[in-house]
């Protein structure tokens, strides 16, 4: 403690004595070892391993637009949105001063006694901008925590309509929707879950639309949306008087871009209503703009009972998300006590002013500078750098997403559709060699994934995949890999 006062105070010396610009002070925060020694990183729980992180730590020091510099100075581009959170680019200063003036009202308010002016706001923009009658919202900090409201809401609603039994939760495999008991519960991911095991009862589990490597060995569009239509056999067989919801996300993102065909998410649709199940988007990534419409579900054409959003709502100024349901929902929670008790959920920072004036703002320049015509315009060109590549590297087997999130699945033959074996991921290797080369995308040993800020500009994107192309390049040529130039 004694040290941190120390190092406090000797900050605050160097800022008045040399009169550094933020970024150089932001470097010189904490010192060249702290930065690389492992006496100082095992303090902090970063990445799964850290013995493997520590070797080659990467720590940001400051960003500005689609741009990164670590605390070497070096320069990174961004393709990842942080992790899909910083929608409009970093060091937006009209999200900043939004902050700044909210922090001179009112930083907190009691969410136990009442709310405070901009999430009264914020609750009636994104009401305003949800599709259909979703309009009652619950806000929360992080995604994994409005996966959980949305789980429980669920379960309240029947409770409270005169459907007590209806508890099960239907999700996919490879999904992802938190990390916490429910919503790891909820996802569908073997490698984040085995290690938690046992986790919650009542989640069951479908295959998702991957069409490329069809679960059901079928051949869309032939395979009559087979994936989708098992979804109502489940329930059938578990007795629909015991399932209460089916989450979903509209574009699957852990197992490489999972984007439905057209008719996958009417079915599901179709599916719920028959069976009076709730049907929950996971709009996490998908929502605040990232497919080109504010929500995903207008991208399907789908109205879900409730969404879930996150990330890109706050840009990744201040951590907050939201869960949106439709009125016939929220009605049901809309009676004197003590019959009924309410929606029972919540967290300490819910809702807070800082947080919803951040989304507020986030949401103003997405409207008011139509980022959702950049989002169309810069998927397009995206895709088309990505089927170039694709002519280029034949070990580039598909190409899926929507908007600004895209993604390539990486084979070792495009004909048998072979992967790479366990020793040689190729997908490591070249998302690897993407950071080295000043990079920050999406990689898996089988896939590579952008999902730049909303807000690129052609150059930045033809940049990005420009460094791209390099790493692929240089990877495949060292090994001696097939690279197809036809
Ligand atoms: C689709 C999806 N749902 C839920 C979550 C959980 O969000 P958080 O990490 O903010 O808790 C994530 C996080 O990556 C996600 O991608």
């Amino acid at each position: 403690m004694l040290c941190m006062t120390f190092r406090y105070a000797e900050h605050t010396l160097l800022l008045e004595k040399e009169n550094m610009s933020v970024p150089n002070v932001a470097i010189k925060l904490i010192s060249q070892a702290q930065t690389c020694e492992e006496r100082f990183l095992r303090q902090i729980f970063v990445r799964d391993q850290m013995a493997t992180w520590s070797k080659q730590p990467l720590i940001m020091a400051r960003a500005d637009g689609v741009h990164y510099w670590d605390v070497a100075g070096k320069q990174y581009l961004d393709a990842l949105s942080g992790i899909y959170v910083v929608s409009l680019g970093h060091n937006n200063r009209r999200v900043i001063e939004a902050i700044h003036r909210q922090l001179d009202l009112t930083h907190f308010s009691p969410v136990m006694h009442g709310t405070n002016p901009p999430a009264v706001q914020l609750a009636n923009l994104l009401a305003e901008l949800a599709p259909g009658d979703l309009s009652a919202v619950k806000f929360q900090c992080g995604g994994s925590e409005v996966t959980e409201a949305a789980i429980k809401i669920a379960r309240q609603y029947h409770k409270l309509t005169g459907h007590p039994g209806k508890y099960k939760i239907i999700s996919r495999y490879q999904s992802w929707h938190g990390s916490t008991l429910g919503s790891l519960s909820a996802s569908g991911l073997k490698s984040r879950k085995t290690v938690n095991e046992p986790l919650a009862p009542g989640f069951l589990h479908v295959f998702p639309p991957t069409c490329y490597r069809c679960p059901f060995d079928k051949t869309h569009p032939e395979c009559d949306i087979t994936c989708a239509t098992i979804v109502g056999d489940v329930i059938d067989a578990e007795d629909a008087e015991t399932v209460a919801a089916v989450m979903v996300e509209p574009i699957g993102h852990t197992g490489g871009i999972i984007d439905p065909p057209d008719e996958y998410l009417p079915i599901l649709r179709e599916v719920c209503d028959r069976h009076n199940v709730l049907l929950i988007f996971d709009e996490i990534i998908t929502g605040a703009g990232r497919t080109g419409r504010m929500f995903a579900a207008e991208t399907f054409g789908v109205l879900p009972d409730v969404i879930c959003t996150a990330k890109g709502l706050g840009g990744g100024y201040a951590p907050i998300s939201a869960m949106i349901c439709r009125r016939h929902i929220a009605d049901v929670f809309w009676s004197e006590e003590p019959d009924n008790p309410g929606f029972v959920e919540g967290h300490t920072f819910e809702g807070n002013p800082i947080s919803c004036a951040a989304a507020l703002a986030v949401l103003q320049e997405i409207i008011e500078r139509d980022v959702l015509a950049n989002v169309r315009r810069q998927g397009a060109r995206l895709r088309e750098h990505f089927e170039r590549l694709a002519e280029k590297y034949d070990v580039i087997g598909d190409i899926r997403g929507k908007g600004l999130l895209q993604g390539v699945e990486l084979v070792r033959d495009r004909e048998t559709k072979e992967q790479f074996p366990a020793d040689n991921p190729l997908g490591l290797r070249v998302g690897r060699r993407a950071l080295e080369n000043g990079l920050l995308c999406r990689f898996d040993p089988h896939w590579i994934a952008f999902g730049p800020p909303l807000i690129s500009t052609d150059d930045e994107i033809d940049q990005m995949v420009e460094v791209l192309d390099r790493s692929f390049e240089e990877v495949l040529s060292e090994s001696g890999e097939r690279t197809a130039t036809r």
